[in-house]
């Protein structure tokens, strides 16, 4: 049987690695959504060709890996927008619309957000870690499915502290996809939340994620209005995000199954 979580809150992953630090999360499938936008993101960039992405947790941390790796390519945001740090603009935003082909193709990234990248580090000692988004998702849910897995945590990334309805209904979708009659699965309550959440927005995603926080913050902005019907897009990529750790580097998503743009 498949059990399937979800933790809806920035909090939760922490207290989720507090009390299970012993064992860790070492027998736990993660998926990670951060619909707006940091998985959008790191999904299409993979799409489009990037080698590899490194979540940071911290521009600071970001800078170390420049100095050291001056090919990599720095992306990221801090409220939304493109990061200067430490006397250089980053080369990209957090919007998936700027990691075309022709910009990340083969480009090793570095990217720091607010929340995204601490969500995917802070389950790093999983079994498996995914980037999860509307735009990879079928490709997600067959990964799970073919693999067998028996414990599948969905984390949403949230916005600042809060839980983000984004993520939620990422998380829901999933849901609903491996819940399909060929495995059985058992939802946790906050899955069955999630779940309800999905199959309540589904027949009009659009006018349900323009009302959360995250949606209302990028529609104010002309540049970055865009961002959100491009990140509800469904199953664009058929690509599967796994984190896995660089000897000396750490953590890094890449693609599996497409091959890249
Ligand atoms: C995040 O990581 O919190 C989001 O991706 C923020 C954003 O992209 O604006």
């Amino acid at each position: 049987m498949m059990k399937i979580e979800v933790i809806l809150k920035p909090v939760e992953l922490h207290e989720i690695r507090t009390l299970n630090l012993s064992a860790g999360l070492r027998e736990t499938v993660c998926v990670v959504f951060d619909v707006l936008r940091a998985t959008s993101t790191f999904v299409t960039a993979l799409h489009n060709g990037a080698k590899e992405i490194f979540p940071n947790p911290a521009e600071s941390l970001a800078e170390h890996h420049k100095e050291n790796r001056p090919e990599v390519l720095l992306g990221g945001e801090r409220n939304g927008v493109k990061i200067h740090a430490f006397g250089r603009d980053y080369d990209f935003g957090n919007s998936p619309r700027e990691y075309a082909p022709e910009k990340v193709k083969g480009k090793t990234i570095v990217s720091t957000t607010t929340n995204g990248t601490g969500a995917l580090l802070g389950c790093s000692n999983a079994k498996v870690v995914l980037a999860g988004s509307f735009l990879n998702l079928r490709a997600t849910a067959k990964y799970l499915s073919e693999n067998n897995f028996k414990n599948i945590l969905l984390i949403c990334a949230g916005t600042g502290k809060n839980a983000a309805l984004e993520d939620a209904l990422a998380a829901g979708a999933l849901c609903e996809m491996l819940s399909d009659g060929k495995t059985e699965v058992a939802l946790s309550d906050a899955a069955q939340i999630a779940l309800a959440a999905y199959q309540y927005a589904k027949g009009d995603l659009y006018a349900t994620v323009c009302k959360s926080e995250n949606a209302k913050r990028l529609l104010a902005n002309p540049d970055l209005r865009e961002d959100v019907l491009f990140c509800l897009q469904r199953d664009v990529f058929d690509l599967v995000a796994v984190l896995k750790n660089v000897p000396s580097w750490g953590p890094a998503l890449s693609a599996r199954g497409e091959a890249p743009a």
